[in-house]
């Protein structure tokens, strides 16, 4: 059977990952699927969130990292898949993520909808609390891989700033958080 896991990832945090792995024990393969959304100014480009994600899942044999256009439901359709992957994290997510299953229905009664329960731990992890904690100059080694900590502190144009990611002292920065975050200036950047 076939997953697609489809999202925005960026980046990929150990949330997603965790779910992953788990995933890969599930299904004959998972497909991670990278929206190309038009509507989002991303932190990192489609072509990153891809690499960091392949590198992030090397280890499964069964995963694969994709991007697409469109309607998830035509992607899933396209690869053959039978389920879409979605990742539950608190009740919080459950409203908006019945609609989503409950629209992808009735765009398609044959790919099954399929949520599996992130672990505790990573309850509270969500790419956009990453962006925060980096932007204002917090250590995120404890919530993404650490290659993907590189990506997220070269953008923010910082090392990564404490050893112990509970520590509550001054946090030393190169430089001061920019008033408009990188996410936002992306398109000029790069
Ligand atoms: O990581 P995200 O941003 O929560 O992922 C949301 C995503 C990409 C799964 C969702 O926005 C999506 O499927 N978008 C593609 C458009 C689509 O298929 N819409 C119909 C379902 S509501």
């Amino acid at each position: 059977m076939i997953a697609v896991y489809p999202g925005s990832f960026d980046p990929i945090t150990l949330g997603h990952l965790d779910l992953i792995g788990r995933a890969s024990r599930l299904f004959d393969r998972v497909i991670v699927a990278v929206l190309r959304n038009p509507n989002k100014m991303p932190l990192f480009s489609v072509q990153q969130r891809l690499e960091q994600i392949s590198l992030s899942t090397q280890h499964l044999p069964n995963v694969e990292a994709d991007s697409f256009d469109g309607l998830t439901i035509n992607y899933a359709q396209i690869r053959q898949a039978q389920v879409l992957l979605r990742g539950l994290r608190a009740v919080s997510d459950f409203e908006i993520e019945l609609q989503m299953a409950h629209t992808n229905k009735t765009l398609s009664t044959q790919i099954e909808t399929v949520f599996l329960a992130t672990s505790n731990e990573y309850s509270f992890l969500s790419s956009s609390v990453v962006k925060e904690i980096a932007r204002f100059g917090g250590s995120v080694d404890h919530l993404v891989p650490p290659h993907i900590a590189l990506d997220i502190y070269q953008c923010y144009n910082h090392n990564s700033p404490m050893l112990n990611p509970i520590t509550t002292q001054a946090i030393p920065l190169k430089s001061m958080p920019m008033e408009t975050p990188p996410e936002m200036l992306h398109d000029q950047q790069v």
